[in-house]
């Protein structure tokens, strides 16, 4: 078979490394992918969100499957362009995207299949969303409800930054249409967690769960980034919370969304809080998420390849996915002032001696070749993800590999999987 896999980041990397393990998989390319993808796939310079150059690729070199991993090709109609041409794809349409790409659509949907969430409401009217902060209690958290690169909920503790970060999204329109409607809803204590679901349409595969670092620096400090380090699984989320989760929040989603003629056949990412009321939905997320894969990745047994066609195919419940018994940790390596400005260019040196750490893999993200040298070129540049039985042994794997590897400026957080780790029913 041969398989295209479009994008370029940490995600992708993972996707390509256990793709290319698949015994039935006899090529891959990449759109574009990035030098750590190079050494798996042939990569081809047509940019993710090219999607008619993506479309042309995957006709061209005759794929057999074409998996979509960035959130704006889903929702621009990735899929639903490579189905038009007559190409299998992982991951759902345009349609289906709404779920992450329209949190208004979100909530509606929520709201409807009674699937636990924070109340809130949605707006397109300026003073209309300030009065509705002025009339509900802070602090309240402020949300464009299209894609906003993971910077679009902002959390106001006053009135006044409330109505700061509503002028920003709907009058200085800082993430363009994105933020022209907001949702606005009540914040949520409690610890969060990212549940990932194989889903065929009809039938959803729970991945164990996983937890994601969003802040930039150790001890959740500083402002939130894509994602600086994920452990995998978590040890306070029990089985029969899953089971709860699957049955109060992924089924009653994928009903919904197949009553309304849109069937999710992809990967289901709910972001979770778990309050003193029990499990509440953050987000909707349509696709595979990033730092999250580069830890899955390493622990999943079963073929990759077999699962997402059984996905595109609507079959999953005949194929099943099997994971490992242990644990991974991975640790994301930032460029200086990310998720600020950042330099570009600078050396990356120890990829190799790190990935000979035992159980370590290292994925590239923001990486490129300048004059035959490993150079950074994005603000998180790699992740590093140890395995091991224990999530102990993960993380130790995960730091030692780390400690390899050098450029100007690195950061990394020292925390990764060290918080957080109380178990169920300990609210503390
Ligand atoms: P989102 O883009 O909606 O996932 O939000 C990004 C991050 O903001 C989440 O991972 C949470 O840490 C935080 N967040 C979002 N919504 C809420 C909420 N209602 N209450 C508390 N924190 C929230
Ligand atoms: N882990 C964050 C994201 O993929 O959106």
């Amino acid at each position: 078979m041969k398989i295209l896999i479009v994008g370029s980041g940490g995600r992708e990397h993972a996707l390509a490394w256990k793709i290319a393990q698949s015994p039935l998989v006899k090529k891959i390319f990449a759109a574009p992918g990035n030098p750590g993808i190079a050494a798996l796939a042939e990569c081809r310079p047509v940019p993710a969100h090219h999607l008619e150059g993506i479309r042309d690729l995957a006709l061209a070199e005759r794929v057999d499957l074409a998996v979509i991993g960035p959130d704006d090709c889903l929702a621009a109609g990735a899929v639903d362009l490579l189905q038009a041409a007559g190409v299998r794809a992982f991951g759902p349409t345009q349609a289906a995207a709404r779920i992450e790409s329209s949190k208004s659509f979100a909530k509606e949907l929520m709201a409807e299949e009674r699937i636990p969430t924070a109340r809130s409401a949605a707006f397109s009217d300026f003073q209309r969303a300030c009065d509705y902060v002025d009339s509900h209690p802070l602090p309240s958290v402020v949300k464009a409800s299209g894609l906003a690169l993971g910077k679009g909920a902002v959390i106001c503790h006053s009135r006044e930054h409330a109505r700061q970060a509503l002028r920003s999204m709907m009058v200085d329109k800082l993430f363009g249409q994105a933020g022209e409607t907001v949702v606005v809803e009540e914040f949520l204590e409690g610890r969060e967690v990212s549940i990932h679901a194989l889903c065929d349409g009809s039938q959803a595969a729970l991945f164990p769960p996983a937890q994601d670092h969003k802040a930039v620096s150790d001890g959740d400090q500083g402002p939130n980034t894509g994602g600086m380090g994920c452990c995998c699984p978590v040890p306070w989320v029990t089985q029969d919370m899953l089971a709860e989760i699957k049955r109060r929040i992924v089924e009653p989603v994928l009903r919904a969304l197949a009553r309304r003629g849109a069937p999710f056949k992809g990967c289901l990412y709910p972001g979770l809080m778990l309050t003193r009321d029990g499990f509440k939905v953050l987000e909707f997320n349509a696709r595979f998420g990033d730092p999250e894969t580069q830890a899955y990745m390493p622990l999943l047994e079963s073929d990759l390849v077999e699962a997402l066609l059984a996905c595109a195919e609507g079959t999953l419940g005949r194929t099943g996915v099997k994971w490992g018994r242990g644990a991974a940790a991975c640790v994301i390596a930032a460029s200086e002032g990310y998720p600020g400005a950042y330099r570009k260019g600078l050396e990356i040196a120890g990829l190799d001696e790190a990935g000979r750490v035992p159980g370590v893999s290292v994925f590239q993200a923001g990486t490129a070749v300048d004059q035959g040298k490993l150079v950074t070129s994005g603000g998180r540049v790699l992740g590093v993800t140890g395995c091991a039985e224990s999530l102990e042994g993960a993380l130790e794997s995960a730091y030692r590999a780390m400690g390899l590897i050098t450029f100007q400026g690195m950061h990394y957080r020292r925390d990764i999987g060290r918080r957080d780790q109380r178990m169920a029913g300990d609210h503390g």
